[in-house]
């Protein structure tokens, strides 16, 4: 890589945070519906930020939920193309008086950048961005070929992505997709994620007697929909953290004797998990260590629970109604439809009496795998390498992107997942930062990463 492009992003640095913060102002939670005007101005700002870029033929093109951002710049004749994938949309930011700044007024605190989607993932489609400026700005040219498709639904399971990707898979075409939305190991440690968790959701609604009753008059001789839920709710996982639905495991593959060594040498200690969460004991499928577990074993979590009185004091009634929301992170071989499928029927069968239960289903995604060998894949550590002086490790991830199994299968992609998140980063929750360290060795990493690309995927 050319010094001038390093002196690029050097002497634009100021220029370009502010411009980030810009980025981050728009409060663009996908979730709520309220926010939509402010999503379509991040589209807006994206396709902005891709012109300024240098990109060509930028389109923020509808869909029927949020609007996807489409940018390219194909003249480097013979190179490799990549597709860059990544999303504008971020989480709600409640609960908000948890925030030390506000989460849509971005500041800098300690080296790091505080804001709703700092990290997860609008920090990190701004070096994608800032990374191709710098090139094309320094040397007129890139070394690639790339197309950028930044979504706005990625927070809400991308919708309407997989039809978009079935429709727009020619104008999408690519050599490779590279994604910058999962956590390193840790501060210092670039890692490569090769796995993620495909999930599927599910509401649960219970009713027993037509109306709330006294519990007085009536306790004793009706079932009470809390109960009932709470008892459905616990048959679904015994006391070793195993999930016992019917067939849940069946199509789990195992993890290979390589797997379980690559895994112990990452040498992540569980002590220290422990106290970094401030819980007593770690807890999960017993037989495996909290890695496997949150990386490459499927699990079943009640996510919220409610119905019946809440309010001060005490209320003898009888609740009518009861809910819950459960999702699932599921893993190789597991089809989202068939679980939910196998947990409706598990619900069917153990409903206790004097209840009627519903279910609806939410979000769904398939898990992700790929082989560490791919060439796209070696050049991402080298890149990291270069710029981190450390090697990059092979991770996976308990997280879930749902789109990539789905460029991965019907383009069939190789998918590059190189983060350049923490996980102490606070995704999701109140005070989301991105380490400035990151920004500026992730900016440089990806320069380097088009020409170590250009270099192992000549044509
Ligand atoms: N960037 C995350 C995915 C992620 C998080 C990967 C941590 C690896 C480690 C992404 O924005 C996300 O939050 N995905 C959701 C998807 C869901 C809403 C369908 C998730 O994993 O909960
Ligand atoms: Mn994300
Ligand atoms: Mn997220």
């Amino acid at each position: 890589m050319n010094d001038s492009i390093r002196q690029y992003v050097t002497d634009n640095r100021e220029t370009h945070l502010n411009e980030l913060k810009e980025f981050l102002k728009i409060p663009s939670i996908s979730a709520i519906s309220q926010y939509k005007g402010d999503v379509r101005k991040a589209a807006e700002w994206t396709a902005e930020s891709l012109k300024k870029a240098g990109m060509e033929n930028v389109e923020v093109i509808d869909t029927p939920g949020h609007p996807v951002v489409y940018g390219d710049w194909l003249k480097a004749e013979g190179k490799p193309t990549v597709l860059i994938y990544g999303h504008y949309d971020v989480q709600p930011v409640d609960p908000l008086e948890l925030w030390e700044t506000p989460p849509f007024e971005p500041s800098i605190r300690n080296e790091k950048l505080y804001a709703r989607g700092a990290s997860d993932d609008k920090g990190q489609v701004f070096i994608h961005v800032k990374a191709m400026e710098a090139i094309l700005k320094a040397e007129g040219t890139l070394p690639v070929n790339v197309k950028f498709c930044i979504e706005g639904e990625e927070e809400i399971g991308s919708p309407n992505l997989d039809p978009f990707v079935e429709e727009m898979k020619e104008k999408l075409a690519a050599d490779v997709l590279v994604i910058s939305d999962t956590p390193m190991l840790e501060k210092g440690k670039p890692a490569i994620c090769t796995g993620l968790r495909g999930l599927c959701s599910l509401q649960i609604d219970v009713k027993g007697a037509k109306g709330d009753l006294h519990s007085g008059l009536y306790g004793g001789a009706v079932q009470n929909s809390l109960h009932a839920l709470i008892q459905l709710l616990a048959s679904m996982r015994n006391e070793d953290g195993q999930i016992t639905i019917d067939g849940f495991y069946d199509r789990v593959k195992a993890l290979s004797p390589e797997e379980k060594e690559a895994f112990q040498k990452l040498d992540q200690s569980e002590e220290k998990l422990k106290e970094e969460l401030e819980v007593s004991e770690l807890f999960g499928e017993k037989g495996f260590t909290a890695l496997e577990r949150t990386w490459v074993r499927p699990t079943l979590e009640i996510n919220g629970v409610y119905g019946g009185f809440q309010g001060e004091g005490v209320k003898t009634v009888i609740p009518s109604e009861a809910h819950a929301k459960i999702t699932c992170r599921l893993v190789p071989d597991q089809d989202p439809e068939e679980i939910v499928a196998l947990i409706e029927k598990h619900i069917e069968k153990y409903t206790p009496p004097g209840v009627t239960v519903t279910t609806t289903r939410h979000d769904s995604g398939r898990p992700f795998a790929t082989p560490i060998d791919h060439p796209a894949l070696q050049a991402a550590a080298k890149s990291y390498e270069a710029v981190y002086g450390t090697p990059a490790v092979y991770t996976r991830m308990g997280g879930s992107i749902p789109v990539v199994e789905t460029f991965n299968r019907i383009m069939g992609l190789p998918v590059v997942l190189m983060g350049f998140g923490l996980p102490t980063e606070n995704f999701h929750a109140p005070n989301e930062h991105f380490h400035l360290e990151n920004y500026d060795k992730g900016l440089l990493t990806l320069c380097h990463y088009w020409f170590e690309l250009e270099a192992v995927m000549k044509r």
